[in-house]
C-alpha cells in the first residue's frame, strides 16, 4: 500500500502540469483507489474562468473515466506560483465531487512541499452535513 508521503509526492508531481496563466496558483492531487492504483490531477484554467477545473476534480474524473470510482484517499497540494509550502484545502465544489464518491472513513491529506501532512476525516471534518446520493431515496 502507497505511503501517506508517497501520495503527497505523486500531488506535488501532479502540480508541475498545473495549467494557471489566470492565477499562477498551482494544485496537484492524487487519489488512491481500493485496487491501490493512483490517479493524479492539476488544475486547469481557461480564459473565460468558470470552465477551470481543479486538480482535486481533474483526479476524480479521470479516475471514474477510467472506471475506478471507490476511493481510500486523496492528497492534495497547492499554493501560489508553485510555492507549496502551505497546506491547500479543497474548495467547497471540489468537497461535493468528493462527497458524491467517498464512502465512510475516506481521508483528505493536506500536504506540503517538505511532504509533511495533516491527515483529516472527509465526512467528520471537511464536509460535515453533506449532502450526498443517499438524500435522493
Ligand atoms: N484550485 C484547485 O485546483 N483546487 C482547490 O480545491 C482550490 C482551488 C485551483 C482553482 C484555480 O485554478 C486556482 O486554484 C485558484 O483558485
Amino acid at each position: 500500500m502507497i505511503s501517506n508521503e508517497e501520495l503527497v509526492q505523486a500531488a506535488i508531481e501532479a502540480t508541475k502540469n498545473s495549467y494557471v496563466p489566470y492565477s499562477n496558483f498551482n494544485v496537484g492531487a492524487a487519489i488512491l483507489t481500493k485496487n491501490g492504483q493512483v490517479f493524479t490531477g492539476c488544475n486547469i484554467e481557461n480564459a473565460s474562468y468558470t470552465p477551470s477545473n481543479c486538480a482535486e476534480r481533474t483526479a476524480i474524473f479521470k479516475a471514474v473515466s477510467e472506471g475506478q470510482k471507490e476511493f481510500i484517499k486523496i492528497a492534495i497540494v497547492g499554493g501560489p506560483n508553485g510555492n507549496l509550502e502551505n497546506y491547500c484545502p479543497p474548495c467547497g465544489v471540489c468537497r461535493q465531487v468528493i462527497a458524491e464518491f467517498a464512502e465512510e472513513g475516506f481521508q483528505v491529506i493536506l500536504g506540503n512541499d517538505k511532504c509533511e501532512y495533516q491527515v483529516y476525516d472527509f465526512f467528520q471534518e471537511v464536509l460535515p452535513l453533506a449532502f450526498t446520493k443517499n438524500k435522493l431515496k
